[in-house]
């Protein structure tokens, strides 16, 4: 309990440029590794310094999808496909749910929070009021897959002014975070004792997306708004640009509370572990559970941009970007790191630390597990 309380709300800063630039069997960029690593297995987040990342580019990206996401939902609905389990394209608002409302394994989470630090109520599961885009960033992968559905191709929006900046802009955006999580997968693997390529590679030809989240906070604006209720993501890792709304909070695995998550300015990235990471390690890494939801920050915010910005949409963007592994990858646990898993359970027990749930991370393609996921969030028939 002692060492619960003496860890830092802070989340670690993990430098990617010592990364690049340092020779990769050097003792500091060995520490820098181990120091991603403990902060997934402690936290399940980090905050991320990569200076090829530029806030311009990400400002433009917001700016972008504000544009975007101002158009008529009859408009939007043009880039809809449902067909395709909306993985590609836009999905319109109170679609997804968040999975955490019917899982057990999850409301026992929530159940065993502090009230204090529990996030708001998802108990009616009434769907997110957030809007989402889909664009595909993966490679075509050079054998058959058993999912050519998850690899379809991407949708431009028709509208004059958006249709001609679209792709740029989310290309270089997307390869900005792309680059720098997956320089980090690299990172994490050597931090674990394992070979730097496992999780690269592992991911090469992982149907990645960039995957902006849209909340309209004219309509949703009110304190304490649920935009995304509480759940953890079902890729391998997320990462996350600064957005111009506060109001994400996420929670850290060993500590039980919850974190307001701030982003530095400049080049600074938010990552957080997701589900497909917390299989292939059995759990050593948990997927890090969060919410976004309208808090007074973000009315102050919101306040502030009315007199700044008042020809500008009040859209809140989340500039989010999903790291897949491969879909024809065998998610497997990988024993080393089960046997780590165990330990830290049992040091946890011997603290007398209310147990975590036993999970069995069964052995089971990528695609799979996807598909899995997606049936629970209301997303695939
Ligand atoms: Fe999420």
């Amino acid at each position: 309990m002692a060492l619960q309380q003496e860890l830092s709300m802070d989340l670690p800063v993990i430098d990617l440029d010592l990364f690049l630039s340092a020779h990769r069997d050097s003792e500091k960029v060995i520490n820098e590794c181990k120091k991603a690593a403990d902060a997934l297995i402690t936290y399940g987040a980090l905050v991320l310094h990569d200076s090829r990342v530029s806030e311009e580019d990400n400002s433009s990206f917001l700016d972008l999808l504000e544009d975007y996401f101002a158009q008529p939902a009859e408009v939007l609905k043009k880039d809809e496909r449902p067909e395709l389990s909306y993985q590609i394209g836009v999905t319109l608002e109170n679609t997804e749910k968040p999975k955490c409302a019917v899982d057990e394994p999850c409301l026992r989470i929530i159940e065993k929070l502090d009230p204090a630090e529990r996030p708001l109520d998802i108990s009616a599961h009434s769907p997110d009021p957030k809007c989402r885009f889909f664009w595909r960033m993966s490679e075509k992968p050079p054998y058959e897959t058993q999912f050519p559905g998850l690899n379809a191709s991407n949708i431009v929006p028709e509208a004059e002014g958006l249709r001609e900046r679209w792709t740029p802009i989310m290309e270089q955006w997307g390869k900005s975070m792309k680059n720098a999580v997956a320089n980090l997968a690299e990172m994490t693997a050597v931090g674990l004792g394992l070979p730097v390529e496992t999780f690269r590679e592992a991911g090469t030809y992982g149907p990645h997306l960039l995957a902006p989240t849209a909340s309209d906070l004219v309509k949703y604006g009110e304190k304490d708004t649920i935009l995304a209720g509480f759940h953890s993501d079902l890729n391998f890792l997320t990462i996350h640009g600064r957005s111009r709304y506060p109001g994400l909070h996420i929670w850290a695995r060993n500590t039980g509370k919850r974190i307001a998550v701030k982003i530095p300015q400049g080049n600074y990235l938010l990552v957080q572990a997701g589900k497909q990471l917390e299989h292939l390690t059995g759990g050593l890494i948990k997927a890090g559970f969060h919410e976004v939801v309208v808090n007074e920050k973000t009315l102050s915010v919101i306040e502030a941009r009315k007199v700044q910005f008042p020809d500008r949409p009040l859209i809140r963007i989340s500039s989010t970007f999903f790291w897949h592994l491969n879909s024809d990858f065998d998610l497997a646990p990988i024993p080393e790191l089960v046997a780590r898993a165990q330990v830290m359970k049992d040091e946890q027990v011997r603290l007398g630390k209310d147990g975590e749930e036993a999970i069995a991370y069964e052995p089971m393609k990528v695609g799979h597990h996807v598909q899995n996921e997606l049936k629970h969030i209301a997303l695939m028939a």
